[in-house]
């Protein structure tokens, strides 16, 4: 087996979709029912993470499929007073397989901080969860050079948290700010160079994480991306609402 070989079979490529806040239950459902209909693959793995208010309904038109459910934020707190939030618990009651924690949007929008991100993390693994961590600069720190600093701080942050071996069993992602939803794709060569170095970070159990690139993934420049030798698979928002698309993406990361 080539070196390519070995690496599909150490880390199973994975497609993951974020839908984020769009849709309505109706188009929910018919879009997990055809991605659910029309994916199927021995070595590729695929999730769909649509708005938490959809999820039952997301679960049910999953059954039987091999598309997995995951959600797009959990609460840091196990349960209580806390208006408004989800919890892990109630995710996996919902077969939620991943859940996203630390995406650009939640930091940006609603102040998360890297401590934060760090607790919700460690609250998503314990109860058994697979936390999609993102990490990402912004386009003013890209510009001041310092995309690797920010990223060692988001990253470390949970190792401290969690210990470096948590995430041997978690993804990361790397969706840099500047590419989320501008059509303004990071090179191969640039999603590798920040790849290789959250790899390199993670130490001895680095060579089983699944690494994701993520930010204006479509399916003209998914083979591209997959094609680089730390991009496991993608973190997909804009074009994973189009199930045709979405499915073709999910196919590019079989080559
Ligand atoms: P886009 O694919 O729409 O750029 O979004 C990326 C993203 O934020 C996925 O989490």
């Amino acid at each position: 087996m080539d070196d390519r070989g070995v690496r599909r079979v150490m880390r199973r490529p994975l497609v993951v979709g974020n839908w984020k806040m769009n849709g309505t239950r109706r188009s929910s459902i018919e879009l997990a029912e055809m991605i659910a209909k029309n994916f199927s693959s021995s070595s590729v793995e695929c999730a769909v993470c649509p708005p938490a208010i959809f999820l039952s309904d997301v679960a049910s038109a999953l059954v039987g499929s091999e598309v997995c459910l995951g959600a797009q934020a959990v609460s840091q707190f196990e349960q209580g007073a806390y208006t408004g939030e989800v919890s892990a618990d109630m995710l996996a009651d919902f077969s939620c397989a991943y859940v996203l924690v630390g995406h650009s949007e939640r930091r940006a929008c609603f102040g998360e901080t890297s401590n934060q991100v760090a607790a919700k993390f460690v609250a998503a693994q314990s109860k058994g969860l697979t936390p999609i961590l993102c990490v990402g600069e912004t386009l003013a720190e890209r510009r001041g050079d310092r995309a690797l600093e920010v990223i060692a701080e988001q990253l470390g942050a949970v190792v401290d948290a969690a210990g470096l071996k948590a995430l041997s069993s978690a993804v990361v992602a790397y969706e840099p700010v500047w590419a989320i939803g501008t059509g303004e794709v990071a090179s191969p060569a640039q999603a590798q160079e920040i790849l290789a170095f959250i790899r390199a970070r993670l130490g001895e159990n680095a060579k089983a994480v699944r690494l994701l690139y993520g930010g204006s993934v479509n399916a003209e420049n998914a083979a591209q991306l997959f094609g680089q030798q730390d991009i496991d698979g993608a973190l997909v928002g804009g074009a994973s609402l189009q199930a045709e698309q979405f499915l073709t993406i999910c196919r590019l990361a079989e080559a």
